[in-house]
């Protein structure tokens, strides 16, 4: 069996930078004259995070969380465990949770419920990807980068067993194929 590798590049490195652009310049309207704290959620997050603030016309802070689902990599259960929290609190604060993808929605609806109870002054979502099954879910996700298809892709942060973060671009990935038997 071969290794899963990138595929067919979905969004490219180009494509990326115009859309975080364009999303930069809408946060920067919607939070002028605010008390902007960016919190980012590793790992996946951390390219999308650190083009997003760098385009940003306005002041913010950034703070970072780790989280890891219980469940495979493939299907998270909703169950979540912080290993990083926030260095802050926020309350009172205007939060952006900045995320790479939303699949299921579960990771981000822990999280998005766990950050209420810290009652920051508003709490808004980010995220640069989203799958359908968030979409059916209905999160209320104020910016979204690009709607995906039901694929597993990998670039630009998102990992498949924490490789191709380090890739420009967004891609498919592709599962490998078995070698012909016999
Ligand atoms: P959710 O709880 O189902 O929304 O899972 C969200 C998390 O699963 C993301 O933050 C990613 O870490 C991971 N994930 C979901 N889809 C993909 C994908 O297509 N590629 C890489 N990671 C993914
Ligand atoms: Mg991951």
């Amino acid at each position: 069996m071969s290794e899963p590798r990138p595929g067919e590049v979905l969004v490219s490195s180009a494509r990326l930078q115009a859309r975080i652009g364009e999303l930069a310049v809408q946060i920067s309207e919607d939070y002028r004259n605010r008390d902007l704290l960016v919190v980012g959620v590793l790992k996946g997050a951390v390219f999308f995070i650190a083009d997003l603030v760098r385009e940003l016309d306005i002041p913010c802070e950034l703070d970072f969380m780790a989280v890891s689902s219980y469940g495979s990599a493939a299907h998270s259960s909703g169950v979540v465990r912080i290993l990083k929290d926030l260095d802050s609190p926020i309350v009172g604060r205007d939060v952006l949770v900045v995320e790479d993808i939303i699949d299921s929605g579960l990771t981000l609806s822990y999280l998005l419920r766990n950050l209420a109870s810290r009652d920051p002054a508003s709490l808004e979502v980010c995220s640069l990807l989203t799958k359908p099954g968030h979409r059916r879910r209905g999160l209320d996700t104020r910016y979204v980068g690009f709607d995906l298809e039901d694929v597993f892709v990998v670039g630009y942060g998102l990992d498949h067993a924490e490789r191709f973060r380090h890739l420009p671009y967004i891609a498919v990935l592709d599962p490998g194929t078995d070698p012909p038997q016999g």
